[in-house]
């Protein structure tokens, strides 16, 4: 029997997703950004994300359901963001996964965006093997998840205590005068300065902090000490070397998401590393993994970066494995979850 065909949707930030997966095989990904209408206010505004996805709720499933040539009643089985994210943005997807659910009477289930975050690597690079490990780094969560089962079984062996990488990224580059989102920027700039022409700190790295934080992440004391080093420039009246600050910072966070997440694949007796989310894309980042990785004998799995981004194929495919693996459907009633557990794979 052919596998379910599973349409995904995601709402939890700024974009609207909408997917079809079929197995591990992706037939459409369709994408609404309302990034534009935030870049001028600095920053993510919910209300605005929530309109924006409402707006964009219809048209997107129908212009998913267009290129992949499929017909509403042929869709087996419905996913959606339940979390973590914006509590009005998630709300909107649920509530059209919901009338999905009930208008053509198919089981509905609600999944955890960031375990999607590391699933969609299946539709690229096949199935994941029985134990690997995830890193999930965006502008909204960066977080270290053993992955025992996608479908029922993932562990949270840390998380960011203060800002996610992508955030730290955008924070650095508002105080670099740089457009948002800064990290991009910050990126290009980069890779013109010399990264080891300031040590910056790495956060939670001392050996007081492995008991406890060995594998939790913390960026805002990195953040403030790259404030004060350019204050302390400016006020004695120096030019700032801003790729060479820029270069310093990012080798810093790559620095420290790399040593973190290899030693955690070698406690754990782990030899695949997924990374994902839309931090993913961040040079100095793919760069630091692909040496260290190969050096440690490590199998790193990173997605294109459109699948690194918010969209609905990571949705799509978390449904279609949880399916497969025989999950219960969630409930009608299901709540969003901002805060959603990265234990919790479906609600
Ligand atoms: O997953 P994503 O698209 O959405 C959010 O989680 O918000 O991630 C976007 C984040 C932003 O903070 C952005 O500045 C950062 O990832 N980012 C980068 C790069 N590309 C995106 N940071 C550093 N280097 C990049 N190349
Ligand atoms: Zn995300």
């Amino acid at each position: 029997m052919a596998d379910p065909l599973v349409l995904g949707i995601e709402t939890s930030c700024d974009e609207t997703g909408v997917a079809l997966v079929r197995g591990d095989e992706l037939l459409v990904d369709a994408v609404a950004s309302s990034m534009e209408e935030h870049a001028r206010y600095g920053g993510i505004i919910p209300e605005v994300a929530s309109r924006a996805h409402l707006e964009a709720m219809i048209p997107t499933i129908q212009k998913a359901l267009g290129e992949a040539d499929v017909d509403l009643s042929e869709v087996d089985a419905i996913a959606v963001t339940a979390g973590p994210g914006l509590v009005g943005p998630l709300t909107i997807g649920a509530s059209a996964a919901k009338a999905l659910s009930i208008g053509l009477n198919k089981p509905l289930y609600g999944v955890n965006h960031v375990i999607g975050h590391a699933c969609v690597d299946q539709l690229v690079d096949g199935p994941l093997p029985e134990r690997a490990m995830a890193l999930v780094v965006s502008g909204g969560h960066s977080s270290l998840l053993l992955v025992q089962d996608i479908a029922t079984d993932v562990v949270e062996l840390g998380s960011t205590l203060d800002d996610a990488a992508g955030e730290a990224f955008d924070k650095v580059g508002r105080l670099l005068g740089l457009p948002y989102p800064g990290g991009p920027h910050i990126d290009r700039l980069a890779r013109e300065g010399d990264p080891t022409a300031i040590r910056f700190p790495r956060g939670l790295t001392a050996a007081k902090d492995q008991a406890k934080h060995a594998y939790d992440f913390s960026f805002s004391g990195l953040k403030t000490a790259v404030a004060r080093w350019v204050e302390a420039r400016t006020d004695a009246g120096e030019e700032i070397p801003v790729n060479d600050v820029a270069a310093s910072f990012a080798e810093a966070v790559a620095d420290v998401l790399t040593a973190k997440t290899i030693a955690a694949c070698h406690r754990n007796g782990v030899d695949t590393l997924v990374i994902g989310g839309g931090f993913s894309a961040n040079s100095q980042l793919r760069e630091m993994a692909a040496k260290r990785c190969a050096e440690a004998g490590i199998d790193l799995r990173i997605p294109p970066i459109r699948y690194c981004t918010d969209n609905g194929a990571m949705i799509a495919a978390l449904g279609s494995a949880v399916v497969r693996a025989g999950v219960a459907p969630s409930a009608l009633d299901i709540p969003v979850d901002s805060s959603m557990p990265l234990t919790t794979v479906t609600v």
